[in-house]
């Protein structure tokens, strides 16, 4: 993959604990609306998801509750949590729901889905390195 990366100070403490580094992953006209794609970076298996509101969000590949290499696959939709829209996926086996932005599960007492920062700039999506 492309060494460049950009850093991108999210708060401005001016500490390195709060800058996260990101690195390109794809054109954000790459990823068809209400789909999810499977990437594979690092040895990491991801999946990335273009919302109906064309917002992008970028999770683990895995299921949380069993492993399976599949989210990728799954369901895009949305929900309200707290009376806030929140963009969700069901994982295409079970049909246990995520939310994209904190990976919690909403239907079932399941671990969370990893996600990562993802954030598109000119078209280019970056996402927040894998440690
Ligand atoms: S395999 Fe994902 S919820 Fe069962």
């Amino acid at each position: 993959m492309s060494t460049q990366l950009i850093e991108e100070t999210l708060e401005e403490t001016g500490t390195l604990e709060e800058t996260l580094s990101f690195a390109p992953v794809c054109r954000s006209e790459e990823l068809e609306t209400g789909w999810g794609e499977a990437l594979l970076l690092d040895g990491a298996q991801l999946a990335l998801f273009r919302t109906e509101a064309e917002n992008f969000y970028a999770t683990s590949h895995h299921c949380p509750t069993s492993g399976a290499k599949v989210m990728a696959r799954g369901i895009l939709g949305d929900t309200i949590v707290d009376g806030q829209a929140v963009a969700t996926v069901a994982c295409p086996l079970h049909k246990e729901v995520y939310r994209l932005d904190t990976g919690s599960c909403l239907n079932a007492d399941s671990p969370a889905l990893p996600v990562h920062k993802l954030m598109e700039v000119e078209g280019q999506l970056w996402m927040e390195q894998i440690k």
